[in-house]
């Protein structure tokens, strides 16, 4: 009997990450004054809502929140990064899934080493887009020209001038869409299709939509990141702890690029999988603001996932200085949002509306204020198992 309830204690305490000290959380007072006794005593209700002192620890269980995404958001320098090594401490420890950080400014290499990860820099692997992946050719044209559009902010000339070049690329290769056969020979790398690119240019053929297009693509001809074939497996996502570090790509472009790459081959591995309830793997976007880019017609893969990713076990976690400039998606469907302080007017509301929610004008009083006090490494917390906002201290890792 003791074993079972050990056993159902163990089990509900598995997905549990602590995350700091409880301040305090948000509280509906209601109390009656006196306003006169005589002929009688005459009562008059009030009601508040007030931030009430509290004490314990505050942890999140990932098992039972709605989803397992989480947003950070908050001003350079409040705790944001250390926050975020917390929960993937946490989540190594703890649940023990896979994690992998997206490391925009390479400041997890210390921190992965220590717990035993692995680190990855885009100097010794290279990541091939063009790569089929169970699509066929037409579909990886498609799917890679509107990312691509996307992320370099292409015009419709130069996304035209692009698929041309692709499809010339696949062909010098022998890989045409109506040939089954032909998908399984080596792909073409970002290099063949730039080489196509300017190729076309060259001979003047629509010179305006080719020489800007080549332009756009330059900086990420540098280096064999993305211009060689794939020589960072994508089953590496899929244990222990692994650190993209890829400061070193320099536009956000780029690394938009490199994590949506990744990202898209652990999509194509989700929807091969068995729909489950059980969480399966994390992944960290810090910085997120800069390579979560969408359009206003399309979200960023990393907004896709977060809709998406609950029914395949994928927990993401973002992170980001500007929630109000993130793709929707992400603020729309983190069960667990932390906002650290703001001072940047429009953030400040956002950030507020977002912990306050509803139109209750006292309530979105009471949370600006508690926002524009919070001190370094404290944050408001909102969960889907909470009720109220909870304020709580970071301790570092
Ligand atoms: N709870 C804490 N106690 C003491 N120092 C902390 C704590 N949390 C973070 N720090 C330190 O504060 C500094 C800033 O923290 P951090 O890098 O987490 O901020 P950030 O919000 O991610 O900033 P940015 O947006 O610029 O990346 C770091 O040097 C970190 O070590
Ligand atoms: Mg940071």
């Amino acid at each position: 009997m003791f074993g079972n309830i050990l056993g159902v204690m163990k089990k509900s305490d598995s997905g549990v990450v602590d995350v700091g000290e409880k301040i305090c959380e948000l509280a509906f007072l209601r109390k009656s004054y006196i306003t006169e006794y005589h002929p009688f005593v005459r009562l008059k209700p009030i009601t508040k809502w007030v931030w009430r002192g509290t004490g314990g620890r505050f942890s999140i269980d990932f098992n039972s929140e709605a989803n397992p995404h989480v947003n950070i958001s908050g001003m350079s320098g409040y705790g944001k990064s250390t926050l975020c090594k917390k929960l993937v401490r946490g989540i190594r420890e703890k649940l023990k899934l896979p994690v992998s950080i997206f490391d925009v400014h390479s400041e997890y290499v210390d921190f992965a080493l220590e717990l035993g990860g692995k680190v990855h820099s885009p100097k010794e692997s290279s990541i091939n887009m063009w790569e089929l992946d169970g699509a066929s050719p037409a579909e990886r044209i498609s799917e890679n020209v509107t990312m691509l559009k996307r992320i370099l902010k292409l015009g419709d000339i130069q996304a035209y001038s692009l698929l041309a070049s692709a499809e010339r690329a696949y062909e010098r290769r022998g890989i045409t869409q109506a040939g089954q056969g032909s998908w399984c020979n080596e792909p073409p790398t970002m290099q063949d299709v730039y080489d196509c690119i300017n190729e076309s240019m060259g001979r003047g053929h629509g010179r305006q939509g080719y020489s800007g297009l080549s332009k756009r693509l330059y900086p990420l001809m540098r280096g064999d990141v993305f211009s060689a074939k794939t020589t960072l497996p994508f089953s590496t996502i899929l244990e222990g702890l692994n650190d993209f570090s890829i400061a070193e790509l320099g536009s956000s472009e780029a690394q938009a690029l490199f994590i949506e790459t990744f990202l898209r081959k652990l999509y194509t591995h989700m929807l091969s999988q068995k729909l489950t309830h059980r969480l399966r793997l994390f992944a960290v976007i810090d910085e997120a603001h800069r390579v979560c880019i969408s359009s206003p017609g399309e979200l960023s893969l990393p907004g896709r996932l977060v809709s998406e990713g609950r029914k395949y076990g994928l927990g993401i976690i973002t992170s980001n200085q500007m929630a109000k400039s993130l793709d929707r998606s992400i603020i729309a469907n983190s069960a667990v949002a932390f906002a650290f302080y703001q001072r940047e007017p429009e953030e400040h509301d956002y950030i507020t509306n977002l912990i306050a929610g509803g139109n209750d004008y006292d309530r979105r009083d009471v949370v600006g204020k508690a926002i524009r006090n919070l001190k370094q490494f404290e944050c408001i917390v909102l969960t889907s198992n909470e009720m109220e906002p909870v304020v709580v201290r970071i301790m570092p890792v």
